[in-house]
Order: C-alpha cells, then structure tokens, then sequence
C-alpha cells in the first residue's frame, strides 16, 4: 500500500471537483467501474502509487455551496447518474467538512505572503488531522486571464520581497495558489490553463524544495481529438492547410470563457498544441462562445481542409459533443494517483511524461497521443522497476 494520500482541489466546489469527488465516492464503494480512468489501464506499483481507498479529498473555494447541491444540479444537467448524490452523500458531507472557503487573495489589503501562508497552513493542517504521508494540490478553479509579466515574477527572492509589502497584488491567485502548496511541501498540478506555473519564481520555490509540478490545462475534448488525428495526416503525408475550431460551452467555466480576456489563455494553450502539430503553415482559427442552453455539455466543432494526391482538396468535419467535467474528472483523479507517486518516489521538477493529461505541457515538447501515451507507461514502468 502507497498510504494514505490527500488530493487538495483548488475550486473544490466547482463541476470539475466535485465530479471528482463524487466519483472517487463511488469508486471506493464498488458501485461503478473507474471508467475513463487511465491510471486503471497502467501496470501501477501500488506501493508507490495510492488506491483509490487511500485518497482523501479536501480543498479551497471561494464560494460556500455544499458539495451535496453542486452534485445535485450536475445530476440535474446529467452529468452525473441520477441515483449517485444520494448514494453518496455521507462522503460528499465528509468532503464538505474539509473544504476551507477563502477569497480571492488579490482583494486582500495585507500583504499576499500572509494569504498564501493562510493558503499554506491549510493544507499543512489537512495533512496532520488526516494522518496523511502526502498531499497533491491540483488547481481546478475558474481560469484566470493572462498577466503581464513583472520583474519580480523572475526570481524567487525578488518574489518573496513583493510578497511581503502590503496591498501589493504580485500573484495572480493561481500562481500564489502554487506557491503556497510549493511552501507546504506538496507537489501541484494546474489542471487550467492560468498563469500560475509559468511563473519561473513560483517554479524556483519547487526546484528548491525538491517538488515535482505538472501542467497546463486538461487535454479532455476537441485538444485530445487534435492530438490523436493530426498525426494521421502528416503519417500519410497529406497536407493540412487549415483546422478551424467551434467550441460552445454551458456551465460555469463557459460563463467564466465568455468573460472579456477569459479565453486568452485557453485560446494560445489550444493553438500552441495545433502549431507544434503541423507547423505554423496550417491556419488555425478558433472560437470560444458561451451558450447557456448548454448546460454542463460541451459542443466542439472542427472542419479540417487538406489536400492530397496532385493537390486534391479534401476536408474532415468532427462534432464533439461531451460533459466536460465527466471527461476532466477521471483525469484529475488519475493525477492526483500519478503525481503522488512521482513524490513518493521522489522525482522533481516539471512531469514531462504526464504531458498525455495537458494542452500545454510542461517538461515536454511532445504533443502526439500516441507517443504521449507510449511515454506515460514507459514512465509508470521505470517508476516500478527502480523499487
Ligand atoms: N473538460 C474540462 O472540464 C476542463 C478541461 C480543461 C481545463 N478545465 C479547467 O478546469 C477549471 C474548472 O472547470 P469547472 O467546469 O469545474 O468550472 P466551475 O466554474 O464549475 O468551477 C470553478 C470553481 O473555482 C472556484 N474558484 C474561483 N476562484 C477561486 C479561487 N481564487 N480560489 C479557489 N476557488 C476558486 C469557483 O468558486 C468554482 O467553484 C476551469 O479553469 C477549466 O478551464 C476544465
């Protein structure tokens, strides 16, 4: 057995987490299989990487709404099985209890080294009262937009300088989110694609302390289908001249996407995948819109123009249409499993061969499904061999 081990969710009480949750839930109590888990198709060392029985949630919000009505209304929106909320709904009161509501530390007037000492002590008091070897602390909350870089954002003393004077809001709440769980001792995955570990101050304090990070932004939709396909074109040696993109979403991270600026940082993840692809010469437009109506689904389409033999002009339409937060779920848990693992057995730094979860990966240049997926298990092997 790895031992027991924490799974700390930045925006626990948003759709993401709280499918998360409950489906850990269920997993635990055998009444649906770990379908759409990956970590279920890896020959994992199980004394190095946690059961599902030894994860233990907890985590952050902003916002007070039990976790019992979150499951609800995604039971509502048929996100989760009708029957699961009340099936479940001991363990999702016991998750409630560990979740600590605190507000967004850009608003604060003190210094932001005191909210992300707040953040940290948290989690450090999660790991004490639940008797736990190890925390991971992945990011699920509402993306942020970009920043503009500052100089302090270069090195990590600089950082904890600004950090320390008053009223000064030097980290975005994602990165002061990693931050804090680098100044706990835990390792940290950002599941969204907000600035926080581009920050190479924030990622310094990791290398410091000998702490393994993982990111940006699930790979759980029309990125995923992207990865997959266009590998295709270019084995064939047709020529993809444009990958035009549509994608529509409900929920709250669709209302939190139509927000001015929002989508800036999905947009350039979603791109930077296609490019590193198929080259800059592919032309890649891409749209993100908010539609209400939706409710928790997702709606991507993509209409890829190529040509073939003696320049025939050909094209491929895909619909994808999906619950984002059943298909972002399974893969925060088999995070939190993987990355646990990598601390247990004590690698560092950015988890390039995690790059299979993520948009943008870091540690990885590798955007192709395939060879992602060859390098997860290659990974998942070496990890066990090396006991
Ligand atoms: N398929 C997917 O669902 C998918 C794929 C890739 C990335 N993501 C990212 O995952 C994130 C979560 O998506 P969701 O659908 O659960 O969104 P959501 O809006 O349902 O939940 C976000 C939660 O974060 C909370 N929050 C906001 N600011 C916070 C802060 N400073 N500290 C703590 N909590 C805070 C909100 O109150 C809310 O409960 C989004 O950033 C989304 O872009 C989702």
């Amino acid at each position: 057995m790895a031992g027991r081990t924490g799974l700390w969710l930045i925006g626990a009480r948003g759709s993401v987490a709280t499918t998360a949750v409950c489906g850990l839930a269920a997993f635990r109590a055998g009444l649906v299989p770990a379908t759409g888990c990956v970590s279920e198709r890896l020959d994992l060392d199980p004394a190095v990487f946690p059961g599902w029985s030894e994860l233990v949630t907890g985590g952050h919000d902003i916002v007070a709404t039990p976790l019992a009505k979150r499951a609800e209304d995604l039971a509502d929106a048929g996100v989760l099985p009708g029957w699961l909320p009340s099936a479940v709904a001991e363990d999702l009161r016991a998750a409630d209890r560990e979740i600590r509501q605190r507000f967004d530390p850009a608003g604060s007037s003190g210094p932001q080294a005191e909210a992300a000492g707040q953040l940290a002590s948290d989690i450090v008091d999660f790991r004490r009262s639940q008797d736990l070897d190890r925390v991971v602390v992945v990011n699920v909350s509402s993306t942020e937009p970009p920043i503009t870089p500052l100089p302090e954002h270069a090195d990590l003393d600089g950082l904890e300088r600004a950090l320390a004077e008053p009223g000064r809001p030097v980290l975005p709440p994602s990165a002061l989110a990693a931050y804090a769980a680098f100044s706990a001792g835990c390792p940290y995955v950002d599941f969204t694609p907000s600035p926080g570990l581009r920050i190479p101050a924030v990622t310094e304090l990791a290398d410091r302390r000998g702490l393994p990070y993982a990111g940006c932004d699930g790979k759980t939709g029309e990125t995923l289908l992207r990865s997959a396909l266009a590998p295709m074109f270019l084995a064939r040696g047709l020529r993809v001249r444009s990958w035009s993109g549509t994608n529509l979403l409900g929920g709250g991270d669709g209302a939190n996407l139509g927000r001015e600026g929002r989508a800036q940082g999905k947009l350039a993840a979603k791109t930077r995948g296609l490019a590193a692809l198929l080259g800059a010469e592919a032309t890649a437009p891409l749209h993100i819109d908010h539609v209400p109506d939706l409710g928790e689904r997702k709606v991507a389409w993509d209409y890829v123009s190529f040509e073939g033999f003696l320049g025939a002009s050909m094209s491929l339409q895909l619909t994808w249409d999906g619950y984002d937060s059943a298909l972002a779920a399974p893969l925060v848990l088999d995070l939190a499993r993987l990355v646990a693992g990598a601390h247990a057995a004590g690698q560092s730094g950015p988890l390039g061969a995690l790059a299979f979860f993520f948009k943008d990966p870091l540690g990885s240049e590798e955007h192709r499904l395939a060879r992602q997926e060859q390098e997860l298990a290659a990974w998942a092997d070496r990890i066990a061999v090396a006991r």
